[in-house]
């Protein structure tokens, strides 16, 4: 087979001569179909990598290209940030650890959703009597609210915010109309984030803050406060005064919030299948070394053996993921190379227990409900939380109660409810015996709480204000994705940058 041949050559070419190199590559293009097969590493099997994989594959079908794409990752699992764990360490029982939620505006994803026949679900709500939502700033709700839906339905919100959630309504759909144009041309494929996001007039947001960018526009303080400023924080665990006012208008577009039954993950593992890629799980790659005649060498690691791989040479190397979190040795060191970046480490706490969550706790009177959902915003006069990471007085950023669960192990029948809390540091027995309304001096028994797993993230970036963001292009041959997370960090995102790169990529092949 020609293909075979010609990655054995290649193979061979890695310690040759580069004159040589470069003669003998002519004579390897295949004159009948005038094909060369193009070798692509992927480094990440999240969001963006696999996006890049199924992108280039498809741009390189439509132009009749060969392609043979390697992914590497670290993990034992596809879908990076985006994976699920058992509720009961039960694999068919899964609960979402980190990305939950995508929208309607998330073409890719949705997209891709539909493609792969995934079926989604909108977000899960059961009956339950008290309020589905409750905004909590550490000493009572400033908000609460009785039906599903998005915001914009609830007149209550209107009655008690006047002009400010339609302002905002405006804002965010002017917003994401601007961020939608990077999907078409002319703008896609973009060579640099910095340019295109000048161009669509999306860095008058990310310049500044999220409490300049809406006060600039006229939305009132108390609006942004107790909504906007609940929403920064469950999204991205970051107040008003330091995200960014893209970031916050991102965190306010929930329009046809889904997700797929079963795990987000799934978008993922079915983009790399129709990719073709080889998949190799539980490698970290380690060194990136750029030969003389511009092909990439990648040595990766198995976690188990600790054993080095060396590939055949690659044409182009796309890092699809934080550069910071990667620790790959580059050589040479390329071009550009990433700035690190102060990321949120956010602490997920999943857990399971008969109690409802305890009136008392949320300062409501023991014949009230507390909300299934509580997000948390600072009350007024603590403008940035004064204690860690911003938490400030409510020592944690949200509490969802999910769904009832039913714990069925060893003979038990119990009907339980699963939570997850969002938090910048470990929950301790005394936060957990307060919410559970139990007392504080002795242990919490597996009876009081049955199954419990906690994962601290190195979740996103802190989307601070900025005009620039990283190069796409590290070196030639050498792609980054990762930059998109500054800008906005979602599946979505990664997603388009991985689109973006596959494009540019094939573009350069035919070129
Ligand atoms: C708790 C939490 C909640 C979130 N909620 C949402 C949400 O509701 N909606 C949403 O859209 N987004 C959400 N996000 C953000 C979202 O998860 C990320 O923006 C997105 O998944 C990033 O995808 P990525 O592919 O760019 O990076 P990642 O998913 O981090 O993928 C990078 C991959 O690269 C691998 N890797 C890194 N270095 C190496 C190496 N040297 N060798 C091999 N492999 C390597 C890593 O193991 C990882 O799998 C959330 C994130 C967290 C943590
Ligand atoms: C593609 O690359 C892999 C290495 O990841 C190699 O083992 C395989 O033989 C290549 N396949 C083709 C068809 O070139
Ligand atoms: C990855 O490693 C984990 C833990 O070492 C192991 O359980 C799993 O089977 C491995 N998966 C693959 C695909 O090699
Ligand atoms: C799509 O999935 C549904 C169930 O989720 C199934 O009934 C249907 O046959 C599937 N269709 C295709 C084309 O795979
Ligand atoms: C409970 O709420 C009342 C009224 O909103 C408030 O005055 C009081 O300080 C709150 N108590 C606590 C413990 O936060
Ligand atoms: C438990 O956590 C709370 C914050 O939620 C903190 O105020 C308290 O000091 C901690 N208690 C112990 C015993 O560590």
């Amino acid at each position: 087979m020609k293909v075979q041949r010609i990655l054995v050559l290649a193979g061979w070419l890695v310690n040759a001569p580069s004159a040589l190199a470069a003669r003998d590559q002519v004579v390897l293009a295949d004159p009948a179909s005038n094909k060369v097969t193009k070798n692509v590493a992927i480094i990440g099997a999240g969001s963006a990598g696999s996006s890049t994989a199924y992108f280039l594959r498809k741009f390189s079908q439509e132009r009749d290209i060969s392609l043979n794409i390697t992914v590497y990752e670290r993990d034992g699992h596809i879908g990076g940030r985006s994976t699920t764990v058992g509720v009961y360490d039960d694999e068919q029982n899964p609960v979402e650890l980190g990305a939950s939620i995508f929208v309607e505006v998330n073409h890719n994803l949705v997209d891709a959703a539909k493609e792969f026949n995934l079926s989604t679900s909108g977000i899960r709500e059961f009956s339950t009597e008290g309020p589905v939502l409750g905004i909590w700033n550490g000493k009572n709700f400033v908000y609460m609210q009785y039906s599903g839906g998005s915001w914009w339905d609830t007149a209550k919100l209107f009655w008690k915010y006047g002009l400010a959630p339609l302002k905002t309504v405006r804002l965010m759909k002017a917003t994401v109309g601007k961020f939608l144009k990077m999907y078409e041309e002319p703008y896609f494929p973009w060579k640099s984030l910095s340019q295109v996001a000048y161009v669509l007039g999306l860095t008058a947001a990310t310049a500044s803050t999220g409490e300049q960018f809406l006060d600039q526009n006229g939305i009132g303080k108390l609006f942004a406060q107790d909504i906007i400023q609940a929403s920064t924080r469950v999204n991205y665990a970051q107040n008003l005064p330091l995200i960014h006012g893209l970031e916050a208008m991102v965190c306010m577009a929930t329009d046809g919030a889904q997700a797929i039954e079963g795990g987000n993950w799934q978008i993922f593992s079915n983009m790399l299948a129709a990719s073709h890629a080889t998949v190799l799980l539980n490698r970290t790659v380690s060194k990136v070394e750029r030969q003389e005649d511009a092909s990439y060498i990648v040595s990766a690691t198995n976690s188990e053996s600790s054993v080095t791989f060396d590939q055949q040479p690659f044409d182009e190397v796309v890092l699809a993921g934080p550069y910071q979190y990667s620790r790959i040795d580059f050589d040479p060191q390329p071009r550009h190379l990433p700035d690190p970046i102060p990321y949120v480490q956010l602490h997920v706490t999943l857990f399971t227990s008969k109690h409802k969550l305890s009136p008392r706790a949320f300062n409501l009177s023991s014949d009230e409900v507390v909300p299934q959902v509580i997000l948390t915003t600072l009350p007024t006069g603590e403008h940035h939380g004064s204690n860690r990471e911003g938490v400030g007085s409510p020592g944690f950023f949200s509490i969802s109660l999910l769904r009832p669960s039913m714990d069925t192990r060893e003979g038990r029948d119990e009907l339980e409810y699963l939570y997850k809390i969002f938090s910048p540091a470990p929950l301790n027995e005394t936060f957990m015996a307060n919410i559970l309304g139990l007392p504080a001096n002795r242990a919490i028994s597996k009876a009081d709480v049955s199954w419990m797993y906690r994962k601290v993230w190195n979740s996103y970036p802190y989307e601070y204000p900025r005009v620039t963001f990283e190069e796409l292009q590290l070196d030639d041959g050498l792609w980054y994705t990762a930059g998109i997370e500054s800008f906005i960090s979602t599946m979505e995102t990664s997603s388009l940058m991985g689109k973006n790169i596959a494009r540019l990529m094939v573009d350069a092949w035919e070129g």
